[in-house]
């Protein structure tokens, strides 16, 4: 199953455009996929004191975490949706990959040595909008390929070759041919 993992709060904005593009591609094919909208459903980022003291044995109290959870092992495909904030990705985006990436469930972890489990994802592609070019993220922190791809990705188990950044920058140019040929775009990678 794909699943989008999409964090953008407001309907008007160039990555809603770029959620209904996929989804429109994704009907077409008749296949089942799911939408874990982070913003529509409340996601809450924050650690309480209680889901921090379980944290450590990989456990959560967070009802909506175990529902992220089972979706994921049901997964084959992710495809992150999500704007450039601060060169990184949104903190909701970054809190729910602190909360549902526990481990036990992502990862093992014996002796400093990481094994990553979710190798039942195959495919990932993150799409990404920003001001920025994709040359200027990656040569100021590199947040997206360095951070979230190559690290954060594959400790859980996901090959490199296997995950692909898509970005568009120069966002707020108010030319807005490039815009149309990105979301035209999108359905070569899914
Ligand atoms: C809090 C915040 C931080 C941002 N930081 C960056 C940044 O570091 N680099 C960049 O190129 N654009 C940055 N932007 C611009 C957004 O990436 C841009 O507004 C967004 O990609 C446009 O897509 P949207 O219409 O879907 O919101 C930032 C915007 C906000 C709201």
């Amino acid at each position: 199953m794909k699943t989008i993992i999409y964090a953008h709060p407001w309907e008007g904005s160039f990555n809603h455009s770029i959620l209904e593009a996929i989804k429109k591609e994704l009907d077409k094919s008749n296949e089942p996929y799911k939408i874990i909208d982070l913003y529509k459903e409340s996601f809450n980022p924050v650690f309480s004191p209680e889901e921090l003291r379980m944290y450590g044995i990989g456990e959560t109290p967070y009802e909506k975490v175990k529902e992220y959870q089972k979706i994921i092992v049901d997964s084959s495909d992710l495809i992150f949706i999500f704007p450039i904030w601060w060169y990184d990705m949104p903190a909701i985006l970054k809190g729910f990959l602190d909360k549902v990436m526990l481990k036990k469930f992502a990862y093992l972890e014996e002796n400093g040595v990481w094994t990553g489990l979710l190798t039942n994802i195959t495919k990932v592609n993150v799409i990404t909008t920003a001001s920025m070019s994709k040359k200027d993220l990656t040569e100021n922190g590199n947040a997206i390929q360095g951070v979230f791809i190559d690290s954060i990705l594959t400790s859980l188990g996901i090959f490199k070759e296997n995950m692909k950044w898509i970005h568009i920058g120069d966002i707020t140019d108010p030319n807005n041919e490039n815009r149309i040929k990105f979301l035209e775009s999108l359905k070569n990678y899914i």
